[in-house]
């Protein structure tokens, strides 16, 4: 069998994903990407467009100095300012390319450009020949490749590739190219130009039609051994190829590729959601491999599969890429089987009869909102012999916003252990913030607030809204979800049900140092 051919990932969240409407990141806050990028063991990384500001420039050359195990792409148009730009931002990398661009479809060059194709032969000769003064590496990208006449893409390419470009990048810049005539134009190019089987291949793809990583895969089969990605897919428009889509789909399908990269995919999730939050920018629900609903099952059939086989309905591992949560959503297609399961997660054993009368109330609840959280769960499993599981609860919440002063949140505390309440108050920013402040006095642990997500689960004016919540106590994650039509109301419980599963876990952990590691003691209702 011949060995799978090795693909580079080429990481340009930092410069094309930041192109993304609203995704914008401060410079000094790329090095937070970076480091992350770094660990999940991309190949090249463009970190930015050192030219156009001071920021900018500075940002480029914080990441080339300090990440010296990736290599660093200085990014530049055809043109001598931004080229001395890009080679003096990441002089100090260890490894270094300059990655040089010119437009190459008609399109661009009589509407946009402005110069004929002999012009635009001439400059990226000129240009290639000036940075390889500097860097040995050049990767040059004919923009617009695939809207472009065939034989002038190859006539550019021959050009700069007998000026010294090493690598030759051929973007669908519009997302507009079938996959099977992007694999075609990498073959044309690969054979036709003159020193074509000289030089390396990249493919970088927009996703205008959804055909990014499609687009991707067909380069690869075409030669292609470099594909430029994004960190959720995040770029112009629709965005760019999916660095966790591209991966997965060569790693779980090896046998169809005969590819393979070298990215780690159990640091895929935490690369996902620094990413999304460092930007600011949400994750669509049913985005492949990091949605909130990529791995999640709500159908009774999958459920009734998943608890007996997991490769009943799933093609890849959740947990190999760092994904912990729960497969299954409770909701009101889910049965009692699945319902009873989620239960012994948390330690709860149930009667048949007691099974019976949860799942009643369960579906009544699921009717109305159509998901019902883990915390809802274990109140109704609670209720049923008056015993509460959890050892917080909130029993008050007052919260006064406005424009005129200091939002001020009171809530009322139960600790369920002594049987007693009190009320906090804090005030802050916002009202969540206010609220957490003062949930957090209440709760005698090193907890740090982390994220905060609010999704609504309909559409008018009473819809439910569903909050996320994560911290981290003793270096774990924990995440608390609750749903209600008050959305502060859904935080302060998501918070507090976060903030009880630390509290619990920590619980348990001193009980088994105590017992010496004896079983785990489950919670059995009578
Ligand atoms: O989409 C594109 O063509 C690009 C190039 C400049 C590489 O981002
Ligand atoms: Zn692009």
């Amino acid at each position: 069998m011949s060995q799978p051919q090795k693909i580079q990932i080429f990481d340009t969240t930092l410069r094309d994903g930041e192109q993304s409407p609203g995704a914008s990141i401060a410079p000094e806050k790329k090095i937070i990407i970076a480091r992350q990028l770094a660990r999940l063991g991309i190949d090249v990384i463009e970190p930015g467009f050192a030219v156009s500001s001071p920021g900018e420039f500075a940002a480029v050359q914080q990441i080339a100095r300090e990440l010296q195990q990736v290599e660093i792409a200085g990014f530049a148009r055809a043109v001598k300012a931004d080229i001395d730009a890009a080679v003096q931002a990441t002089q100090d990398a260890a490894r270094r390319r300059l990655h040089l661009f010119i437009s190459s479809s008609d399109i661009h060059l009589n509407h946009q450009l402005r110069k004929s194709r002999d012009e635009v032969v001439q400059i990226a000769r000129e240009m290639v020949a000036y940075g390889k003064q500097f860097v040995n590496e050049i990767e040059f990208s004919a923009m617009d490749a695939s809207r472009s006449g065939r034989e002038f893409v190859i006539e550019l390419v021959e050009a700069v590739i007998s000026e010294g470009a090493t690598i030759i990048n051929l973007p669908d810049t519009l997302g507009y190219a079938m996959p099977n005539e992007m694999a075609s134009l990498f073959r044309s190019v690969r054979k036709e130009a003159r020193g074509g089987d000289t030089v390396r291949y990249s493919a970088h793809c927009h996703n205008d039609l959804g055909l990014a990583v499609a687009n991707s895969l067909a380069a690869i089969e075409a030669g292609a051994t470099q594909i430029e990605v994004t960190v959720n897919g995040i770029g112009e428009r629709a965005g760019n190829c999916s660095l966790e889509e591209l991966v997965m789909a060569i790693e779980t399908r090896k046998d169809a590729l005969g590819a393979e990269t070298g990215i780690r995919i159990g640091e895929i999730y935490e690369t996902s959601r620094i990413v999304s939050r460092t930007m600011n920018f949400p994750i669509a629900y049913n985005k492949p491999i990091v949605g909130r609903n990529a791995f999640q099952h709500e159908s009774g059939i999958h459920q009734d599969g998943l608890l007996k086989n997991r490769s009943t309905y799933e093609i890849m591992d959740p947990a190999a890429m760092g994904i912990s949560r729960s497969m299954i959503i409770l909701g009101k297609h889910s049965g009692s089987h699945a319902i009873k399961h989620r239960l012994e997660e948390y330690g709860i054993e149930t009667t048949e009869e007691q099974l019976k009368s949860i799942y009643g109330r369960f579906k009544e609840v699921a009717d109305g909102q159509k998901i019902v959280t883990d915390d809802q769960l274990i109140q109704m499993a609670g209720d049923l012999t008056q015993t509460r599981p959890d050892p917080y609860a909130l029993i008050d919440l007052q919260v006064h916003a406005g424009t005129q002063r200091a939002r001020s949140a009171t809530t009322t505390i139960r600790n369920n252990e002594r049987g007693t309440d009190h009320s906090y108050t804090a005030i802050g920013e916002g009202p969540v913030e206010a609220v957490i402040g003062a949930i957090s006095q209440a709760i005698p642990a090193e907890i740090a607030f982390e994220d905060l997500e609010l999704h609504s689960l309909s559409t008018g004016e009473g819809a439910y809204g569903e909050a996320v919540v994560s911290i981290i106590h003793s270096g774990k994650r924990y995440r608390g979800t609750s749903i209600h039509k008050d959305v502060i109301l859904a935080s302060a419980q998501a918070y507090i049900s976060a903030c009880n599963q630390a509290i619990m876990t920590a619980g348990r952990a001193r009980e088994e140092d105590h017992a010496g590691g004896a079983k785990e003691s489950r919670r059995i209702l009578r």
